[in-house]
């Protein structure tokens, strides 16, 4: 099946490592072309220096998402460059342990807006173009989301609220043609995971007790079918498939970890 993606240009925050990195790495083997938005500038011009190298166009641009500006400008740099916004992936995020023993009324709110505050500033920095294109938002959420996890509070109602906003926004963008859905990851190997793991006294135990419990081949996701899941959903095959979430997991959250 052709995704039909030659020339379609989709903003993908976090874009410079893990679940992001893939989702560009595979929009651009589509011939879509991905703007790469991260922290990091050296990261993003090595990346973006990569896939020119093999001749993909793309463009990295440095942002802090946490500032509404910086989502603003990330929009109008792609604008100035390439004129269109055919989609937009909501990525970034951290898994940073604000919970309710171990946080704060500061840190928690800080998380919210490390976390999902820019979910909704790049979606609403980048509706006229949206519009225009008829384009459609994928937002990145994870399973944390409808499980909990403790120890997380702030980055759980992050999560939960991404998939409430895909829900909400169909709704809301129905009359533009924009569809909007969610992709839930459950346990994909990228850095945030591996940071998370090693907080634990034994990261190997932990891992291998979490993977024993994946239905399907008791193996983690990888970062490419989350990237697999994304790109359909931004596709014209997706043409009818709006306020979704697809839970790409391997049946961790809902089949019967007894099985
Ligand atoms: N890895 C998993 O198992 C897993 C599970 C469930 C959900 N997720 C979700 O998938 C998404 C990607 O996670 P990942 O595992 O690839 O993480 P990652 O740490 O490998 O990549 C995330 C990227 O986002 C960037 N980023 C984060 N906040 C930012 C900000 N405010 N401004 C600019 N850049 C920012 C980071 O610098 C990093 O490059 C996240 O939303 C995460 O919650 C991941």
């Amino acid at each position: 099946m052709d995704l039909g993606l030659t020339g379609r240009v989709f903003i993908v925050t976090g874009g410079y490592s893990g679940i992001g990195e893939a989702i560009v790495r595979e929009a651009a083997a589509e011939g879509a072309v991905p703007v790469i938005v991260g922290r990091s500038g050296e990261r993003g011009k090595n990346l973006e220096a990569e896939l020119r190298g093999r001749g993909y166009e793309c463009l990295a641009v440095q942002a802090e998402l946490a500032q509404p500006s910086e989502c603003q400008k990330t929009v109008a740099e792609t604008l100035a460059r390439y004129g269109r916004i055919d989609g937009l992936v909501n990525n970034a995020g951290l898994n940073d342990g604000v919970g309710l023993e171990n946080g704060d009324p500061e840190r928690f709110l800080e998380s919210i807006r490390q976390n999902v505050y820019h979910y909704y500033c790049m979606a609403h920095y980048a509706l006229e173009a949206l519009k225009k294109s008829r384009g459609n938002i994928v937002n990145v959420s994870s399973k944390t989301a409808v499980t909990g996890q403790g120890g997380t509070s702030a980055y759980v109602v992050s999560k939960a609220g991404q998939l409430g906003l895909a829900r909400e926004w169909a709704v809301e963008l129905l009359p533009y043609g924009i569809r909007v859905n969610a992709v839930v990851p459950a346990e994909v190997w990228t850095p945030l995971y591996e940071r998370w793991v090693n907080t634990f006294p034994n990261p190997e135990e932990k891992l291998a007790g979490i993977t024993k419990n994946i239905p399907l081949g008791r193996r983690m996701t990888t970062s490419q079918e989350i990237a697999w899941a994304t790109l359909f959903l931004l596709s014209d095959r997706a043409a009818h498939i709006t306020g979704q979430h697809w839970f790409v997991d391997g049946g961790y959250t809902h089949l019967d970890r007894a099985i």
